[in-house]
């Protein structure tokens, strides 16, 4: 049988370095949506903190772990979420955070990695050439790299949301399933872990644009698919070439992996402005624009969905929500 890198244990220790700021999340009834979606929904909110995504739960796990070392100075690759995590908890523990992105990558998200501090370095390609240029980095300054989804604490850290998703109840689980954005897979292999191992019965659904399918592709073959490019606004989950060992891991929790088009992402962003009172980044709205594609599939059921950050630049966001007044949603 195959074993998976994460360990419910280790989740749970993790959880106690991660600074307060970011855990206990809302977690609530949005029967604002309902109606519309044709379903119940739980909305677990991860916007409402200073990096504005989740991701700093497992920037918390890495960072508090380098300090415990001895360790001065890190360097990620990240499309934006990741590095501006990485340079918050850094900065609190005294480390020198060095953060490679594309130079296309979302304005918003850059200016606020800059204002925390870091050191960034923009390359002329996408995401996985800032992949390759923070391990170019790393062994240069022969300091640590931090690969998202690769670094079992990414994936730590991203899975205690699974413990508050489901520690809160007191019983069953009201939710049948959980919709989890997938880009790298921490993620959906964190929560997914932890959903398969206290309540396995909660079906586990990774959702990814139509544009950036790569590790959808992966899972389905079950074996690792690679893109040439992406084209998709949902920046967060948009990479080409998914690491094995994550296949590997999500494989063993997810039960299915949806593609979703880009003006459901964009319909779904509106309605969670409209209907929510939430500004979010495309990548975030993946959950519901899942249950807008396939509302048979979800009549009646209850889904709890991530709301997993909100970095998005104020001009797109208008021109995506605005442009979506006629949508038939
Ligand atoms: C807002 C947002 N949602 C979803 C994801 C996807 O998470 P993962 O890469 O852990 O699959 C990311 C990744 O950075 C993100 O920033």
């Amino acid at each position: 049988m195959q074993e998976t890198r994460l360990d419910t244990a280790r989740i749970r220790a993790a959880r106690r370095v991660i600074d307060p700021m970011f855990l206990d999340t809302p977690l609530y009834r949005c029967e604002a949506l309902e109606p519309r979606l044709g379903c119940a929904v739980s909305i677990k909110l991860e916007t409402a903190n200073p990096v504005r995504s989740f991701k700093a739960r497992g920037t918390e796990v890495v960072a508090s772990r380098l300090s415990d070392d001895g360790s001065q100075a890190v360097v990620c690759a990240s499309a934006g979420n990741l590095g501006q995590a990485l340079a918050w908890s850094g900065r609190g523990r005294g480390l020198d955070v060095t953060v490679v992105a594309s130079r296309f990558a979302t304005r918003a998200k850059l200016d606020r990695i800059r204002a925390l501090d870091a050191r960034l370095e923009l390359v002329d390609g996408d995401h996985e050439l800032a992949r390759e240029r923070a391990a170019a980095i790393a062994r240069h300054e022969n300091i640590r790299l931090v690969e998202d989804s690769l670094d079992i604490e990414t994936c730590e850290g991203a899975a205690t949301i699974g413990l508050e998703l489901l520690e809160l109840v007191d019983s069953e689980p009201s939710f049948d399933a959980v919709l989890i954005a997938l880009g790298g897979g921490a993620l959906a292999t964190g929560v997914g872990h932890v959903v398969k191992a206290l309540a396995p019965e909660v079906e586990v659904i990774c959702v990814q644009p139509l544009g950036a399918p790569a590790l959808t592709h992966s899972w389905r073959q079950r074996r690792v698919v690679t893109t040439d490019s992406v084209d998709t606004i949902a920046d967060g989950v948009a990479g080409r070439f998914p690491i094995p060992a994550v296949l590997d891991d999500l494989l063993l929790v997810a039960d299915d992996a949806v593609l979703v088009q880009e003006a459901s992402i964009i319909a779904g962003m509106r309605m969670l402005f409209d209907h929510a009172g939430l500004v979010v980044e495309p990548s975030a709205a993946l959950g519901v624009a899942a249950v807008l594609e396939d509302r048979d599939r979800f009549a009646g059921r209850h889904v709890a969905i991530i709301v997993c950050g909100s970095n998005v630049d104020v001009d797109a966001f208008h021109h995506w929500v605005g442009a979506a007044v006629h949508s038939p949603w």
